[in-house]
């Protein structure tokens, strides 16, 4: 996609970075994450981490991209000149390669329970049964490495060919139809036998068992689940023209996010719960989980599929951002060396994630500061590398850029109140290096 070439429309981009947004982190991480912080007042942090810096970052980024028209690193070379903070864009290509090696492997487990569900494999078990069968798939080294890579070369495909074409018309039916997927699977679900237990423990804070590890888990699960902090939306929203409402497309993006993540909680806990299940069971959570909600509804077979395909199709929303930031940096708008340089770059990100992969087979038992190469490399990205990044763009911005002008750019499109403007900059010239930085010192116990 070249540096003119521009979304069809506004639906297309908002359709595109909400995919971007939705995906694992919403459906997969949010769950366990919340499951192993003690449910209810991680998931309120978290709202609030959303609201007060989440949000305010999108549209930072989204600022940052349109006014600079051009990929993640070149904005910042285009804003401030002769200057070393282009590195934050550089800073997000590294960060999007690590995560899209380990988001491969969890992409790559969608793929496997779809054989699986596709070939009949997953009817009429007991819950244990369920967990036994996907915790031997995994553990087998060559499944999870060839659904990792089978996961990849989807990505490659696409990103190669320029996003655009590909995500905006299937977003506008996936999208919807994981939406109403959703509603059916939580009326389900809250309606099972001691579904209230799991309702109490995602709505009803806790606030003992909050930690500074909570807090700053719940600070990377907002970043995460928006995709702030890697500079992906600075290159998604280069490609918007100047006619759209950037606070607009921010608002609707911020809440489908919250939308989904209420609607997974509310469709694994209560399950979680009802079947005596473990929340704290980690990144497995939600794959031990699915399977028996779905056999408990009617069709469930049927539902389970579709559900499994419009996952895996918001796995790959996301997963087409992380790779397209790295080749549309490195290609510059070229189709050929677009091409050529997301494979490259595709395959080196599967040669990196293959421990990650192997994590719960072969390598389980190697750790490093108790976690396993798969939890390292989600803690690594999710806890210090997005609040990093996060933290470096909220500075650029007042620095960087002039007041008057990023009121003109987000006033484009749409009048936006001087008061929410300024509630905007505040929070993002004192309110998010104050409290990332507080949020990251504190967990290090510096603070
Ligand atoms: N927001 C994506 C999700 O929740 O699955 C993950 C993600 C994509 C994070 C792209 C960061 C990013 F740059």
């Amino acid at each position: 996609m070249s540096q003119k070439e521009q979304w069809s429309s506004r639906l297309g981009f908002i359709l595109a970075a909400a995919g971007s947004a939705i995906g694992l982190g919403a459906i997969w991480k949010f769950p366990y994450t919340a499951g192993q912080n003690g449910g209810g007042a991680f998931f309120l942090i978290f709202i609030l981490f959303t609201l007060i810096l989440g949000l305010p970052l999108l549209l930072a980024e989204f600022s940052i991209g349109r006014t600079a028209q051009n990929n993640a690193v070149d904005s910042y070379k285009t804003i401030a000149p002769k200057s070393k903070w282009y590195r934050v864009g550089i800073l997000g290509m590294i960060t999007s390669f690590i995560l899209l090696s380990f988001y491969s492997v969890v992409g790559g487990w969608i793929i496997v329970y779809l054989y699986k569900a596709v070939t009949g494999q997953m009817y009429g078990l007991s819950s244990d049964e369920y967990m036994g069968v996907f915790g031997s798939t995994i553990a087998n080294p060559f499944i999870s490495v060839g659904v990792q890579l089978l996961f990849l070369l989807m990505t490659i495909l696409v990103v190669s060919r320029g996003v655009e074409k590909g995500i905006e018309k299937a977003s506008k039916i996936m999208m919807p139809a994981l939406f109403i997927l959703f509603t059916i699977l939580v009326i389900r679900a809250i309606t099972l036998d001691g579904a209230m237990e799991g309702i109490t423990f995602l709505l009803q804070p806790d606030f003992s068992k909050v930690t500074s590890q909570t807090i700053l888990e719940a600070m990377g699960q907002s970043f995460f689940t928006l995709s702030v902090g890697v500079s992906v939306m600075v290159t998604y929203s280069s490609y918007l023209p100047k006619t759209q409402s950037l606070p607009r497309s921010a608002i609707s993006i911020v809440s489908l996010n919250i939308l989904i993540v209420l609607l997974a909680g509310l469709a694994i806990f209560p399950a979680v719960f009802s079947f005596g299940l473990e929340p704290g069971a980690g990144p497995v959570l939600l794959f031990n989980v699915l399977p028996t909600v779905f056999s408990q509804l009617p069709f469930g077979m049927l539902f389970f599929i579709a559900f499994l395909v419009l996952f895996l199709f918001a796995a790959l929303t996301s997963a087409f951002s992380m790779l397209e930031i790295i080749v549309s940096v490195i290609s510059k708008g070229d189709l050929e060396k677009r091409k050529k340089w997301a494979w490259i770059i595709g395959l080196a990100i599967f040669v990196v994630g293959i421990p990650s992969a192997l994590s719960y087979g072969v390598l389980a038992d190697i750790t490093l500061f108790e976690k396993t190469i798969f939890d390292l490399a989600d803690y690594t990205v999710s806890n210090i590398l997005l609040p990093l990044g996060s933290l470096l763009i909220a500075l650029f911005v007042p620095l960087k850029m002039k007041k008057t002008a990023l009121y003109e750019e987000l006033q484009l499109g749409g009048g936006l109140k001087k008061g929410l403007f300024e509630t905007w900059y505040f929070l993002i010239r004192f309110g998010a290096p104050i409290l990332i930085l507080a949020v990251m010192l504190d967990a290090l116990g510096i603070i």
